[in-house]
């Protein structure tokens, strides 16, 4: 990559990174006989879904917006899952939906005879929770006590509500093969007995089957086993990270260092509160081209700064290789899912533009944003 030809700040998402992300997802589906569709949640940067098109069929919606993308620039029905579907966008999400899943019994209630009696073919399904999650940060445990997320096994009184097609777990957030064939466990147990009186079962996403170690073959004979118990029963798994896993950087410039009681902090023309949150929220601690991960307590230790006036704007330090200079380049690695699709323009900060890099080398700028974007934001 050509720092020199990148403008700052950018996310630069990595042509063939996706596609080799890509091909494996492709390969788990065909493999496993599971279908896999993309979590715009994740990722969403509609410039790179002609490529996504070329391996999976479908994506998954979780509002009207994002209906409405998937029909845009997928081409497709959305399999839709909400927290709650307000009336007024009902229709419109009807419309363009092939699966329709509800987060509540309630919900369900509520809309049941909409759907049913529509002329769109949609499937109904309703998100259970099975009350066991591999996440240990409760801002991403679906699963804690007291959840939103779905109903638990016992609001159902042994009754599945009757038009109901598909159930739709969600409870792992990077997780393992292993954690799914955990999880799958406590579901088979708990909602076992509904199985056979339906069409399909959506896994949710945080399989993240893209990442490094990650035990591919397992997940593939963890599907295929589940698919051998219930074989009348179409199987979906909906990740979103495993998609842009690793497909790119943000690309930012050192505008200033200031110095505090021994704290030196390159301040960047990023913000971690404003384009990149999960490093403030997860924590997920992002690497940085030439530099350590870890303080060394040598002259090389910056911390780096937001350019926001939030005081905890920031990231602890890390030891690069070299003193850094105003005006220098910094790459932090793995910055395309869950940031563009978080980022804000809190205190009016830049936008960082958005370029895709081309197996060929070739930088393509996706877009670029401006003072209007920002501005009819907010009147
Ligand atoms: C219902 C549901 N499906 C899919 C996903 C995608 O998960 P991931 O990006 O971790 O694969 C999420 C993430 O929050 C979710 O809530």
């Amino acid at each position: 990559m050509d720092l020199k030809k990148i403008p700052s700040p950018c996310f630069v998402l990595e042509e063939s990174r996706l596609r080799r992300n890509l091909e494996l997802i492709q390969r788990v589906q065909q493999e496993s006989g599971a279908q896999i569709i993309l979590a715009f949640k994740g990722f969403a940067m509609w410039s790179a879904f002609p490529i996504v098109r070329e391996y999976v069929s479908g994506a998954t919606a979780s509002s009207l917006h994002e209906v409405m993308l998937c029909h845009e620039e997928m081409g497709v029905k959305a399999h839709t899952y909400a927290v709650a579907y307000a009336p007024r966008e009902f229709p419109k999400i009807l419309k363009l939906s092939s699966h329709i899943t509800f987060n509540s019994l309630t919900q369900w209630k509520r809309y049941s005879k909409k759907l049913l009696s529509s002329p769109e073919k949609v499937s109904p399904g309703i998100r259970v929770n099975p009350g066991w999650s591999p996440v240990g940060t409760a801002l991403y445990n679906p699963a804690s006590p007291g959840s939103r997320l779905g109903e638990p096994a016992e609001n159902f009184k042994g009754v599945l509500p009757e038009g109901i097609e598909g159930l739709h777990f969600h409870t792992l957030c990077e997780s393992t093969s292993y954690d799914l064939e955990k999880t799958l466990g406590f579901f088979e147990n708990q909602f076992g007995s509904f199985l056979p009186k339906l069409k399909w079962v959506n896994f949710g996403g945080g399989h993240l089957m893209t990442r490094k170690g990650y035990d591919v073959e397992h997940l593939i004979q963890t599907l295929k086993a589940f698919k051998a118990r219930h074989p009348h029963l179409h199987v979906i798994l909906e990740p979103g990270s495993a998609f842009a896993w690793d497909t790119g950087v943000l690309v930012a410039t050192v505008l200033d260092i200031v110095k505090n009681k021994g704290f030196k902090t390159a301040i960047l023309d990023v913000s971690f509160t404003a384009h990149m949150p999960d490093t403030l929220e997860m924590p997920y601690r992002p690497a940085i081209h030439g530099a350590s991960d870890e303080a060394s307590g040598g002259k090389n230790d910056y911390r780096l700064g937001g350019v926001s006036c939030l005081s905890g704007d920031f990231l602890e330090a890390y030891a690069f290789d070299k003193p850094l200079k105003v005006g220098q380049k910094i790459v932090l690695e793995d910055m395309i899912h869950y940031t563009m699709v978080k980022t804000t323009t809190f205190n009016g900060v830049t936008h960082p533009s958005i370029a895709i890099l081309r197996p060929d080398g070739q930088l393509d700028m996706i877009r670029k944003f401006g003072y209007k974007d920002y501005k009819r934001r907010l009147s």
